[in-house]
């Protein structure tokens, strides 16, 4: 009886030691499918509402539309302002502050092609749709469409008409004030109406291919290969994971897949699952009420500049809108990627939180809504686990696999 528990000690031992030595973790077949879900896509989604979306020449003209401050009303900002591309293309503030305060948090544009919905609250089913939000939101660019067009028109001319054609004749200012638009100041309203439709589909044509260009350029920005991601790829590959990550990493990403049930939202290449969740993030004091997806159209395709509006090239290819209305839908957000996480602090849709740290200890307390429901239910996790998770997550930062012209500014 002692000689056989002997034995099978020394087995386990053996075992344990081999297991070591040549790299194998012993993971389920379960928790080996749930771990090749969450390694990096390479492949850009196609998007067909977009026919510009892999024109190099679109990309090239994004490129520098997204550097160029003169789209604003002071002149000083672009979507460069706070999508830094030193801080992977968030600003490290706690909420971000154009031509005046906004009240969420910018998150990085690294792999943001992979999102099926953009913005915190998913109002917006494109890349190309999204670039139209803060250009004419006051808060952000605080600029008029018309404004847009005659900027593209003085100074990308030559550009512009090489992808789409030629642009109707811009300087005739009765026709085309220089501040028009549907939303905007009273001016900008007042300039619009006296426009005539058809001349307000041309300048809505120039405002949506400026997005179509503005996305064929972020669809370039891929996130790179992780530790976390080289780890998978030779899990994938049956070879040796030894070394690739550190054991408190492994142990991390073992409870982030187990024990922590973060995998429950946070799947998929992106590790995220692209729905909206209420998770009892705390409320800002001094932010004006924000009840996150309850006040977003669940028609978001049908918008102006939505999947199914005139201006999409393909009306056909719109997805199904997530099913989170009503209650569910209160102070619920999109599960955001958490490639890079460690690099983009604060977090959440305000900058709630300050450290990685402030994020799992509200996960582990889980408390109580300020509105609507929390899905998440407390773990339970003492201080060692906490650590695991918190160094499983800084092991899914790598710098962005793009080259590096197209990380800066192209003018300088
Ligand atoms: C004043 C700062 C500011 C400027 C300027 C700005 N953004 Fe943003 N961006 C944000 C904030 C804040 C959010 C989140 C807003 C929300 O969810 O309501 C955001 C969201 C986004 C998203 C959605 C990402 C996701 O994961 O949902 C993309 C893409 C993006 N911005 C691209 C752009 C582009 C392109 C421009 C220029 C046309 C631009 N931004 C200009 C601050 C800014
Ligand atoms: C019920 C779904 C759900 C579960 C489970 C979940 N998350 Fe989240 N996560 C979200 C949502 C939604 C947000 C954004 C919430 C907000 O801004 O109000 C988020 C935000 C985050 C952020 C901030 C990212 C940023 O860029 O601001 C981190 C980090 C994070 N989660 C990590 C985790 C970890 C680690 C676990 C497991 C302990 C976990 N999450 C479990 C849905 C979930």
């Amino acid at each position: 009886m002692k000689a056989s528990v002997v034995l099978y000690v020394i087995v386990g031992i053996i075992f344990a030691i081999t297991s070591i030595v040549l790299g194998i973790e012993n993971w389920t077949p379960e928790e080996k499918t749930l771990l090749l879900g969450l390694q990096r896509s390479t492949t850009i989604p196609k998007d067909q509402t977009n026919a510009v979306a892999d024109n190099p020449k679109a990309a090239k003209l994004g490129h520098q539309l997204f550097f160029d401050k003169r789209f604003s009303e002071s002149g000083e900002i672009a979507c460069a302002s706070c999508h830094v591309p030193d801080t992977y293309f968030s600003d490290a503030k706690q909420v971000s502050e154009g031509i005046g305060m906004t009240n969420r948090n910018a998150p990085t544009i690294v792999g943001a092609t992979w999102n099926k919905w953009q913005f915190w609250d998913g109002r917006s089913d494109s890349l190309w749709s999204q670039a139209l939000g803060p250009i004419e939101n006051p808060s952000e660019h605080g600029f008029s469409r018309a404004a847009v067009a005659q900027i593209i028109f003085t100074h990308y001319k030559n550009e512009y008409e090489t992808i789409f054609g030629s642009m109707p004749p811009l300087d005739d200012y009765f026709r085309f004030p220089d501040n028009a638009s549907p939303l905007g100041d009273e001016d900008a309203k007042a300039n619009w109406q006296h426009m005539t439709t058809s001349d307000q589909i041309l300048v809505n044509r120039i405002f949506a291919n400026v997005g179509k260009s503005i996305a064929a350029y972020e669809r370039l920005i891929k996130p790179g290969e992780s530790r976390a991601d080289q780890y998978i790829q030779a899990l994938r590959e049956n070879r040796s994971t030894d070394k690739i990550l550190k054991e408190n990493e492994q142990a991390g990403m073992r409870l982030f897949i187990g024990k922590a049930k973060c995998v429950t939202c946070h799947s998929g290449s992106q590790l995220s699952d692209q729905q909206f969740h209420n998770t009892g993030v705390p409320m800002v004091a001094d932010l004006p009420l924000d009840v996150g997806r309850s006040t977003v159209n669940p028609q978001v395709s049908s918008l102006e500049f939505g999947c199914a509006g005139i201006y999409s090239d393909n009306q056909k290819v719109c997805q199904t809108q997530p099913v989170n209305q009503g209650i569910q839908a209160m102070r619920a957000y999109k599960t955001p990627s958490l490639r890079n996480v460690a690099q983009t602090a604060p977090y959440m849709h305000a900058g709630q939180f300050k450290t990685l740290r402030a994020v799992l200890e509200h996960y582990n307390e889980a408390p109580k809504a300020p509105m609507g429901i929390t899905e998440i239910t407390g773990l339970g996790l003492n201080k060692n686990e906490l650590n695991q998770l918190e160094a499983f997550l800084e092991s899914l930062s790598a710098a962005p696999d793009s080259p590096d012209a197209l990380l800066r500014n192209p003018a300088q």
